[in-house]
């Protein structure tokens, strides 16, 4: 299905969605919201997709935060709903079976650095510059970024980061593990390409299940997560793949997984 604000790509086992306002610098307004979270749905039900990228068009933002147009007449209800639906875009990412990848080429501001911070991982460009500068505006990060911020970088650097407004560039959002590599603009989608397409080679069934196993143990005490993982991993010797995956070790052939 074509989409206004989002463009969809699929190739090698790995899908992109380029969120596409760049006038806007992909400033996320409720339309591009919702075509986002039916564009993640679409992906969840393509089974030949091992791996979700997740860029901005144009040079010059990946996204500049939620629509300030938009939301500058919102009373509280409307606030809510807005809200609402940019958790939803969140939890679906995160509830994705396959791994996702932010490329993050520009700007990563409010909404944008809150859309990042869902992904399983984050690279920038260069020019990537973060931040929560809510607090300009008289309002605070509103599509998870309290949360999401502090579990990434710890409570004290999210405190400053959201009290302050301040932008960081992609080398202190590198010092602050917010990202995992600083690339030039031009190597920044082929380096997150190569990784998705490294991920989409192996085990399906494992990697969604090591996603799934970090994101609830994170929250968990470590008795309880490591249960979680026991679980997991025994659950994983019941398919077709674990068997075909030592087979070929044994063997010395490549594996050829079928997510079974
Ligand atoms: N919403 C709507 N439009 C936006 C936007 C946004 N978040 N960010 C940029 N734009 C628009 C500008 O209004 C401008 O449009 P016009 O050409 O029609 O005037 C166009 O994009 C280009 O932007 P600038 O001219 O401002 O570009 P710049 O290079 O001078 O500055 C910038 C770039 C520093 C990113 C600046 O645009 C900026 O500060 N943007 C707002 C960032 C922000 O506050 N984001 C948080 C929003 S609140 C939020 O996200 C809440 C939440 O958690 C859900």
């Amino acid at each position: 299905m074509p989409f206004e604000n989002v463009l969809i790509e699929t190739h090698d086992g790995v899908a992109t969605l380029t969120i596409n306002r760049p006038k806007s610098l992909n400033a996320l307004n409720t339309a591009t919201v919702a075509e986002l979270c039916l564009a993640v749905e679409q992906v969840a039900d393509d089974r030949s997709v091992k791996a979700l990228i997740l860029t901005g068009a144009g040079d010059k933002a990946f996204v500049a935060g939620a629509d300030i147009a938009e939301m500058a007449h919102m009373a509280s209800p409307a606030a809510l709903t807005f809200s609402e639906l940019g958790h939803r875009l969140g939890d679906l990412l995160e509830s994705l079976p396959i791994p996702t990848i932010a490329a993050v080429n520009g700007f990563a501001l409010g909404g944008g650095c809150e859309l990042a911070m869902a992904c399983d991982l984050i690279y920038a460009s260069e020019k990537a510059r973060f931040g929560q500068p809510e607090v300009n505006l008289s309002v605070i990060p509103g599509f998870g970024g309290t949360s999401r911020l502090a579990r990434r970088v710890g409570p004290h650097r999210a405190r400053e980061l959201i009290f302050t407004g301040d932008l960081i560039d992609a080398a202190h959002a590198e010092r602050y593990g917010l990202v995992l590599a600083v690339l030039p603009p031009e190597q920044l989608l082929p380096h997150c390409r190569e990784v998705a397409k490294k991920i989409a080679g192996k085990g399906p069934l494992a990697v969604s299940q090591a996603k799934k196993v970090l994101a609830a143990g994170a929250d968990l005490p470590l008795q309880a997560a490591n249960a979680l993982e026991r679980q997991a991993f025994a659950t994983l010797f019941g398919s077709r793949d674990q068997k075909e995956g030592m087979a070929a070790f044994l063997e010395k052939r490549p594996p050829r997984f079928e997510g079974h």
